[in-house]
């Protein structure tokens, strides 16, 4: 399991994963900024992303979740005063939010989800407003990420991210709207909106889900 890895490395992410500011804004960009209010920060970690989302949206409220308790841990210690976050120890898998989005973002995350397709679906059709988008992204390669948690730990060994023309078919073939797709040796990432959507499939809740609500 990957929150056993994530909890024990949790003291040095921060030292070992230093984030490339031109790559997140390139990334963040990828999202239309001016309507959000509500962010959803999917395995959030130590937070290295919540500064770049107070930059590009300085007074959302943002919904900052993880499955590895130690990593939330830290997380909220080095955001202590900030406010209009809402912490939250969970697997993304299993919790069902009733809240809306305007924008959920999975940086550097969606490899390490086992039931990909159905979870990014719920998200989009269950979790995002109208007019909102879903960001699934990467600041290095789908080769490099593939390598290196092949090679890292055998509880992330699995984890992997597909050719992004494969991954952007099975999204559509669950009747999900692309907006933007790219991958290259600096990144990958998938833009996905419900008001891109052809047709939409709503997926079933997945099984022994627990309820939570946006306060
Ligand atoms: C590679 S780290 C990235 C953390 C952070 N986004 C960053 O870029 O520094 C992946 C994070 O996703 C979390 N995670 C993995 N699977 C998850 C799940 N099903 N639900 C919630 N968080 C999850 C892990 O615990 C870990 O903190």
């Amino acid at each position: 399991m990957c929150v056993d890895f994530f909890n024990k490395i949790c003291r040095n992410w921060d030292e070992i994963s230093k984030p490339d500011s031109h790559k997140i804004h390139f990334l963040l960009q990828k999202l239309s900024w001016n309507v959000s209010k509500r962010v959803l920060d999917v395995g959030t970690g130590t937070g290295i992303l919540l500064p770049f989302i107070r930059h590009y949206s300085p007074k959302s409220l943002i919904q900052a979740i993880d499955i590895a308790d130690g990593m939330i841990d830290i997380a909220k210690t080095k955001y202590a005063k900030w406010k209009n976050i809402n912490w939250i120890v969970s697997d993304i898998e299993k919790q069902i939010y009733r809240g809306k989005f305007d924008q959920i973002i999975l940086y550097s995350v969606f490899p390490h989800l086992t039931r990909k397709t159905e979870t990014i679906s719920y998200l989009v059709n269950h979790c995002l407003t109208d007019d909102g988008e879903l960001l699934i992204a990467h600041a290095q390669s789908r080769e490099f990420l593939n390598h290196l948690h092949k090679h890292k730990d055998e509880r992330v060994s699995n984890d992997s991210l597909i050719e992004i023309e494969n991954q952007c078919s099975i999204f559509e073939q669950q009747g999900l709207g692309i907006i933007d797709a790219d991958e290259s040796d600096e990144y990958y990432y998938i833009a996905l909106g419900k008001a891109y959507a052809s047709s939409i499939t709503v997926m079933p809740a997945p099984p022994n889900c627990t309820c939570s609500s946006w306060k």
